[in-house]
């Protein structure tokens, strides 16, 4: 689905000016940044060099993948971030967006103070960063979320879990990602053993632990016009709160899909997000409750590339860059995803590429990242007549990527 321009939308967050490249006014191609060097950055340059869009990345320390890739880097001095060190890289680009959504605020707002344009702002970045904070925005907007409550201290999560029940699901507000922050409880005393650890985090959003019947999300992209179009919405596979595997079509009955959909244009919409939004749903007993939000391209969204008339990476660009937003739809009949989990620190992958690139039918996608347990380290999309044959491909090539390497036998 897709809306046009609106302004009032566009203009709802008044303390941060609207700006936007004017393409009329440039006599080269304006310079993109993005902050932060993982897989996300590498494949918004692919997309950046099919536009001819020059691109500038700020790589913290530990960064390792894109930064391999990029020819102007910018290296962070240390894992504390400067506003002079940021302001000196933003300076030399015409727009700044995020390869992930853990860039301080402050940071960002202090750029925007002094002229620099940022997509998505400083306020979406906020929200997006923190579990609580979207909670509270999610229900403000009168959407179904889980039931949840937030909590501050030890004895507000033990009431609560006495009233709803045990186990609960604990979710610190920040930090977390692919389920690394998810915490499952059984009683009191497991929770009252982590607490310590997880109390500087707080507040903890706390969940029941909910008998989920499947998940999905939908991709809205946003331009800063207001002008915005979702995506198909997809079904995603999670073991152990990480999404293993994404399909598309979903599957889900017409009702839902529209629901999602029109749910994720509000959310677009009422956040002023600029680019890609991700909206992550579950479904339980029926009822479709909104998760958490993204606004970046997600996980969720790789199959795009093969999948979709436009990825999600070439969307975000254009909507970042002022560019019309391309169109959403399927152009084949089904794809698959799978994730390559790592298993324990070896050699990797490389070896095994020819046997994973054997497999007909197979795009192969690895981030160059070191093998560290459960770490995602590519994917593997397969396009086909359907689900089942699209899944059975891209599965087999990852089960060549992750086999045990004989080297690391030696
Ligand atoms: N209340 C709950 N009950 C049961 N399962 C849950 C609950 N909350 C989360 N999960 C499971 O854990 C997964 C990860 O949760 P969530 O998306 O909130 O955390 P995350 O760490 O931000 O994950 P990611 O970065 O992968 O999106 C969910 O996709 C779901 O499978
Ligand atoms: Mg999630």
């Amino acid at each position: 689905m897709s809306t046009q321009p609106d302004q009032s939308a566009a203009d709802s967050n008044r303390d941060i000016p609207v700006k936007q490249i004017q393409w009329n006014k440039l006599t080269k191609a304006p310079i993109l940044g993005i902050i932060g060097g993982g897989q996300l950055a590498q494949m918004m340059y692919q997309s950046a060099i099919s536009l001819g869009i020059e691109t500038h990345l700020f790589a913290s320390v530990a960064d390792e993948a894109a930064p391999k890739y990029f020819k102007d880097i910018t290296r962070a001095s240390s894992d504390q971030w400067t506003p002079p060190e940021l302001y000196h890289f933003a300076q030399k680009c015409d727009v700044v967006t995020f390869d992930h959504e853990l860039v301080p605020p402050t940071l960002v707002r202090e750029l925007e103070k002094r002229g620099c344009l940022m997509l998505p702002n400083s306020n979406t970045l906020e929200l997006s960063a923190n579990k609580a904070n979207q909670r509270i925005r999610l229900s403000e907007l009168g959407l179904d979320v889980p039931e949840h409550q937030i909590c501050s201290t030890e004895s507000e999560v033990i009431s609560f879990g006495n009233r709803v029940g045990w186990p609960l699901v604990i979710k610190p507000s920040t930090g977390g990602y692919d389920g690394k922050g998810v915490y499952i409880v059984s009683n009191q005393e497991d929770f009252s053993r982590i607490y310590p650890d997880i109390a500087p985090l707080s507040p903890l959003v706390i969940e029941p632990f909910l008998q989920i019947d499947a998940e999905g999300s939908v991709l809205a992209v946003r331009s800063g016009s207001g002008e915005c179009k979702t995506y198909p919405m997809v079904r995603t596979i999670q073991v152990d709160g990480m999404c293993r595997e994404v399909v598309s079509p979903s599957g889900f009955s017409p009702e839902i899909l529209d629901q999602a959909d029109n749910i994720t244009l509000k959310i677009a919409q009422e956040t002023n997000v600029v680019g890609v939004l991700a909206v992550e749903f579950f479904l339980s007993n029926g009822r479709l409750l909104v998760n958490e939000l993204a606004p970046r391209p997600h996980n969720t969204g790789h199959l795009t590339i093969e999948a979709n008339v436009t990825s999600q990476f070439e969307n975000h660009l254009r909507a970042v860059l002022g560019l019309p937003l391309g169109e959403t739809a399927m152009r084949v009949p089904a794809a698959a995803m799978v994730n390559v989990i790592s298993g324990p620190p070896g050699k990797g992958t490389v070896p095994l590429l020819p046997a994973a690139l054997s497999v007909p039918g197979a795009s192969v996608h690895l981030y160059s990242k070191s093998a560290k347990k459960n770490r995602k380290i590519g994917h593997v999309t397969s396009t086909a007549n359907t689900v089942e044959e699209a899944l059975a491909t891209a599965r087999s090539a990852v089960e060549k990527l992750t086999e045990l390497n004989p080297d690391e036998l030696k």
